[in-house]
């Protein structure tokens, strides 16, 4: 328990889940200290503040976003915003990155952030400390740097670290036999940022994540002759004109030409990844135990805790979720463990229950990259987190609103993002095409409970 004294809690990183992490904190007064949120560059926003620079800021640090010129959201505002703060009435469902990027800087300046965000401090390293009066008798050295100049860096002490340094920034560029004999360009998505440089061109996209449907789409616009590339079933959607499907991808012949999985042959001008990123926490401590392999995070605690030191908080690593509902769940749960009004099992029943869950989804024939793809299942995990935690939930409609514009993407990925959804009351929504005409809704409303 804290007794008199508040608890101090380090925050990596000011982008959508730091930001949320810091206005949880600083709403509770009585329990917590100040935070501290540690930013290595001179924004908030993270993914959301657009770079026209690929590479390296003048520092030297890599470009953190991934965002590209045209791009809109892929989510409706309605549900897409933190529940206690919705994005601005005049703007349409689906918006331009740059709103998101306003929308931001809003609830920054709303819940008074700004003040207590370190900019231009790259964390360096996360230690845990043995101590005795601590919470859990753990406490925390955050060690940080001016810049990347390494001479000077800081120590702090905390009780409480939570991680949010965002997933989407380090390219993942899968092994592919004979890949350095490729004689076109190479490009991860990482590093796209507009159509026109690749007007006409013809393009191999390896993934058909987010990514690469949305670029295929901007790449039609410039007419680009693109193969899509991937290894799930193949799409059934009308595709973008000029775009085709093959297989993956599995290795570049001597000469230079791509080979797909069947058999079939391209020789592109570029050939672009679309192949997501990898996690990484080069700050943390080996000694934390926190290991990245495949794409999955372990051991997590309801994907957020390490059950030897439950005073680590990784924040934000589950995919295919609405994030920043997602995070302002997840933050309200780690002040509820931190305040002790959720008692934590056990380190032991916790890492039982780590195993317990990754076992079932491995029963479930889910491959170990998408343990921690959440998709539907989010809705409960966010339910849970709100029950154990004893907070309030996600309001009624959010579910059905947001699992129902995946219906509507996935029946017509080119025109979904002109849908305006309107919010009715706690469990009503409708929608509307680019005609006004109000359309039918895809899913049934869960009436009960
Ligand atoms: C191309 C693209 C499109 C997307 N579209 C949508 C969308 O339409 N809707 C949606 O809801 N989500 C979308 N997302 C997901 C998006 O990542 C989340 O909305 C959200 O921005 C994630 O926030 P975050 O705080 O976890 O990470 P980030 O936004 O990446 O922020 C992490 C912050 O941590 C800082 N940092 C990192 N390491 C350190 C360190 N060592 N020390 C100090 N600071 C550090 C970084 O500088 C950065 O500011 C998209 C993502 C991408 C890549
Ligand atoms: N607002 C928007 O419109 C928009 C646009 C772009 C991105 N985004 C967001 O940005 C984030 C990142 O999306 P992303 O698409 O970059 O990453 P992602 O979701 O991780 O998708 C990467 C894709 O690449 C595939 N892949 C990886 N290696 C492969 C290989 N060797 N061969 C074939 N396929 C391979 C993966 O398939 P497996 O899973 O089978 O490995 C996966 O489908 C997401 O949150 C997304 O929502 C949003
Ligand atoms: C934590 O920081 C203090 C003060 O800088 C230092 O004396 C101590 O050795 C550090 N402990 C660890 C485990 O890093
Ligand atoms: C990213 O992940 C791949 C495979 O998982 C690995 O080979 C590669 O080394 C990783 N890259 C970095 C920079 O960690
Ligand atoms: C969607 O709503 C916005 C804001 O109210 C409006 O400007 C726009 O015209 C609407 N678009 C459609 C397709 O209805």
């Amino acid at each position: 328990m804290p007794g008199v004294r508040k608890l101090r809690v380090a925050v990596i990183g000011a982008g959508a889940a730091g930001l949320c992490a810091a206005r949880h904190l600083l709403s509770r007064p009585d329990t917590f200290a100040a935070p501290v949120v540690y930013e290595l560059t001179k924004n908030i926003g993270g993914t959301w503040v657009y770079e026209e620079k690929v590479g390296h800021y003048e520092d030297g640090s890599p470009i953190h976003s991934s965002m590209y010129r045209d791009l809109r959201t892929n989510i409706p505002k309605e549900v897409m915003s933190f529940p206690d703060f919705p994005f601005a009435k005049h703007l349409s469902s689906f918006v331009h990155h740059t709103e998101v990027r306003k929308y931001l800087e809003q609830y920054c300046d709303h819940f008074r952030l700004r003040d207590y965000i370190q900019f231009g401090t790259s964390v360096a390293s996360v230690n845990p400390v043995s101590v005795k009066d601590g919470w859990n008798g753990l406490a925390w050295n955050v060690t940080s740097n001016n810049g990347l100049d390494h001479s000077k860096s800081t120590t702090e002490r905390f009780d409480a670290v939570m991680v949010c340094n965002g997933h989407f920034y380090d390219p993942y560029i899968p092994a592919i036999p004979g890949l350095e004999k490729f004689k076109g360009a190479l490009i991860h998505s990482h590093d796209y940022r507009s159509a026109e440089p690749l007007a006409g061109k013809s393009v191999v996209l390896l993934g058909a994540g987010l990514s690469g449907l949305d670029i295929a789409m901007e790449l039609s616009n410039v007419n680009a002759k693109v193969i899509l590339s991937h290894g799930q079933k193949p799409l059934t959607c009308p595709l973008p004109p000029g775009v085709q499907q093959a297989p993956p991808v599995t290795s570049v012949l001597d000469d230079g030409t791509l080979e797909f999985k069947d058999g079939k042959k391209a020789n592109p001008e570029v050939f672009m990844f679309c192949t997501g990123y990898n996690f990484t926490f080069p700050f943390l401590d080996e000694k934390v135990g926190v290991k990245v392999q495949e794409h999955l995070v372990w051991p997590l605690y309801k994907f957020l805790i390490p059950p030897a030191y439950p005073s680590l908080f990784i924040v934000g690593i589950c995919r295919a979720i609405c994030p920043f509902p997602h995070f302002h769940i997840q933050s309200q749960f780690v002040l509820s463990v931190l305040d002790g009004s959720f008692r934590l099992p056990s380190r032991e029943d916790m890492e039982k229950d780590i195993e317990l869950d990754i076992a079932a989804r491995r029963a479930r024939g889910i491959a170990t990259r998408h343990i921690l793809k959440l998709d539907s299942e989010q809705w409960a995990y966010n339910d849970e987190l709100a029950h154990l935690g004893g907070f309030k939930p996600l309001p009624r409609y959010w579910s059905n609103l947001y699992e129902s514009n995946k219906v509507f993407r996935a029946r017509d990925m080119l025109n979904y993002k002109t849908h305006n959804f309107t919010v009715l009351d706690n469990m009503e929504w409708k929608v509307h095409d680019v005609n006004g005409q109000q359309l039918q809704k895809p899913l049934a409303v869960n009436k009960q409970i």
